[in-house]
């Protein structure tokens, strides 16, 4: 074990909290950091190009930080950065280190939600637009039907603490009729997005009690849990003092207050300041 080898989480901003809830939950010995490049997200409808930047330079930082493995809780990033970082930067700057993401554990256990094998997938457009998740699901589950929506007002409700106000129901309204009108038997809906659970009230309220409403919290839990049992050279090296460390490229206030309620407990969050 390293002396300092904590779990690295990002997110383009608030949205991975809800994942690291789940993974502290599942995998409370470890050590965590936390980043949110709140100072630049909404992420979602950015081009390739910049949202690979900007997660490059959010893995150096959690790297320098003393990271072995990081977390991508950010399907946009997992979506347009993850395989670039993987094949191309991993290799040449971090050989030992390691960057997973959330799209390929999401796939690989969607098919066992779905009777009806008719899913909708509602996330940023850049995730819709990447095509990673149907590209990943037809690779586990290539009889099902998925259907795709993508959602570009919810993230700023989100992060502008809206979205559990009455204005926030048009567009829940709006994006899941759009996504339901694709096919008629879906019976799985996922939130391909890390900020989306927060809207699970409202959700729940519009669609029918017949569809499934996955978040990817717990999966993708499970799935690094899964990880390192079967990667025990990882395991080994991961410091385990339970110490949870937050930081933010932006407002430490917003974040702290903000953030706590996607996290569920109180938080107190750093600065860091990405170029
Ligand atoms: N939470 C991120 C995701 O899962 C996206 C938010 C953003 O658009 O920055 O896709």
């Amino acid at each position: 074990m390293l002396q300092n080898a904590p779990i690295g989480i990002f997110d383009s901003g608030y949205g991975g909290l809800t994942v690291f809830r789940a993974i502290a939950d599942r995998l409370p010995a470890y050590d965590y950091i936390y980043l949110g490049d709140n100072a630049r997200s909404p992420y979602g409808d950015q081009p390739f190009d910049v949202i690979y930047k900007y997660t490059l330079e959010c893995v150096d930082w959690l790297f320098s930080q003393g990271c072995e493995l990081i977390i991508l809780a950010c399907n946009t990033a997992s979506a347009k950065a993850l395989r670039t970082i993987q094949e191309r930067d991993l290799p040449l700057k971090y050989p030992n280190k390691r960057v997973l993401g959330v799209i390929r554990p999401t796939a690989e256990i969607i098919g066992g939600f779905t009777e009806s094998k008719s899913v909708g997938i509602m996330g940023t457009r850049g995730t819709v637009n990447s095509g990673s998740y149907l590209l990943e699901i037809q690779k586990f589950f290539p009889e099902l039907n998925v259907f795709q929506q993508s959602c570009p007002m919810w993230v700023p409700l989100i992060e502008n603490n809206e979205y559990l106000q009455p204005g926030a129901d048009f567009f829940v309204e709006e994006y899941c009729s759009a996504l339901l009108a694709q096919d008629e038997a879906i019976d799985c809906v996922l939130l391909a997005c890390t900020h989306y659970p927060l809207l699970l009230p409202k959700l729940e309220n519009f669609f029918p009690s017949n569809i499934k409403i996955l978040s990817q919290g717990s999966i993708v839990a499970n799935s690094l849990a899964d990880y390192l049992a079967r990667h025990p050279e990882m395991e080994k090296r991961l410091s385990k003092t339970r110490e949870k460390k937050f930081y933010t490229s932006g407002d430490l206030s917003s974040f702290n207050q903000h953030g706590s309620h996607f996290f569920g407990e109180l938080i107190t969050s750093n600065k860091v300041i990405l170029d």
